[in-house]
């Protein structure tokens, strides 16, 4: 416990300018799964960790708030936002500064603040879009690898294994059996999805292993992130199955390719649930975009199928979070492939981290440019007409 204490007090420290502007002069330094593997091996040093932490948290968040400041003055100016702190984890009040920050929390205040900003301009105008999709996307992958980094030391330092995984090294398995997760990850989601719709899609498997044949696929990786995307994807597999299900034949399968090869583990989880036009995929990944109705947040006894609109973007960060990516192929009047690429070697793993510096600052200051492609008229071209004038 005297170490979560130090780590508030320091916390809340980053959250004074003074301590803010030094801070944020050093780049966060991206750890690698071997790193992460080190410092949980069995002459790891608790000392070492200790300090590692006491500097690189503090950059960290520094380097995050550095940004919170570039966004446009009626947004950063709202109470909700001021009080913005530090990913889960490090909550608590110190030295009267306010440091309070829970997920719905932080989506009900940005919820607000989306609506407050609406009623000014009938839409946000896309460059405060731009700007809030981009700090956002920024925020939640520091704040994902601020709860890494206090996990593991929390988990390998508290003296106790765990017995369901004795293998793992803080929350990192070195065996990670991917297909594992996936049945996990499928069953959780058929739960939720049974409670909503009285049904829900199979699951088919297929795993293929290019470096061994008939070996489980295995990788070094953090189950519980493997799992969260996972669950995720399922999660709008399933309703897009169900929603696009006409009485006359049986529910599609949801299937799902697992496929290692050289340098990547790709993951492709396909529906047959209609999917979405090009057009729309990328607003997919906008916080807050769901087709769904919103769900009651204080409804504890069911969990949403869907309707936060957080389950895209939120999974290709984790996925980013190792180099990974997440993507979807989509084949309107069809459905929608899913992919997960995570990288196969372990060397490869290594934080991906945002850092305040100049390219940083720019995203926020340059005014959007014209477009250098042509506007299409949404008018039929009268050919005649054209012909005339030229
Ligand atoms: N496999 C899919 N097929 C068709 N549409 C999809 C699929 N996956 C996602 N979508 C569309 O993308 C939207 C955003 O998905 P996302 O998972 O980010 O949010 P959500 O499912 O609406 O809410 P939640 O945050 O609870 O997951 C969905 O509302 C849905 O319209
Ligand atoms: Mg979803």
């Amino acid at each position: 416990m005297k170490f979560v204490r130090f780590l508030m007090k320091n916390a809340a420290l980053a959250n004074a300018p003074k301590h803010i502007e030094h801070f944020a002069k050093f780049s966060p330094s991206p750890l690698s799964m071997k790193q992460f593997l080190d410092f949980g091996s069995t002459n790891a040093c608790e000392k070492t960790s200790f300090v590692f932490l006491r500097q690189e948290l503090p950059v960290r968040l520094a380097n995050i708030m550095k940004e919170i400041n570039l966004l446009p003055d009626r947004l950063v100016s709202t109470p909700s936002f001021i009080i913005l702190g530090p990913p889960g984890g490090i909550e608590g009040g110190g030295g009267g500064l306010t440091f309070k920050l829970s997920d719905p929390f932080f989506t009900e205040a940005l919820v607000t603040i989306r609506n407050r900003h609406n009623d000014v301009v009938p839409t946000m105008d896309p460059v405060t879009n731009q700007n809030v999709q981009y700090f956002l996307d920024r925020f939640y992958m520091s704040r994902i690898s601020i709860r890494m980094l206090i996990n593991q030391h929390t988990l390998i330092f508290n003296g106790t294994t765990n017995p369901a995984h004795p293998n793992t090294i803080g929350s990192i398995d070195p065996q990670c059996d991917v297909s594992e997760v996936v049945r996990d990850a499928y069953e959780s989601a058929k739960m939720l999805c049974d409670q909503y719709y009285l049904g829900s899609p199979e699951l088919e498997i297929e795993e293929i292993n290019a470096n061994t044949l008939r070996q489980a696929i295995r990788i070094v990786y953090v189950p519980s992130h493997l799992y969260h995307m996972l669950f995720e994807l399922f999660k709008n597999a399933m309703r897009a199955t169900i929603e696009n299900y006409e009485g006359s034949r049986s529910l599609d399968p949801i299937k799902v390719m697992v496929a290692l090869g050289g340098e990547d583990l790709t993951i492709k989880m396909s529906d047959k649930g209609g999917g979405v036009p090009l057009r729309k995929i990328e607003r997919l990944f906008s916080y807050m975009y769901s087709t769904a109705p919103t769900p009651q947040l204080n409804d504890k006894h069911r969990a949403p199928l869907a309707g936060f609109g957080y389950g895209l973007p939120i999974s290709r960060l984790y996925a980013q979070y190792f180099q990974g990516d997440l993507k979807l192929y989509s084949m309107e009047g069809y459905g929608t492939d899913a992919v997960i690429y995570l990288k196969a070697l372990s060397t490869d793993s290594i934080e991906k981290l945002p850092v305040y510096n100049k390219s940083a600052w720019r995203h926020y200051k340059v005014n959007q440019e014209a477009d250098d492609w042509c506007v299409p008229s949404k008018e039929p071209l009268d050919m005649a007409s054209l012909r005339a004038t030229k």
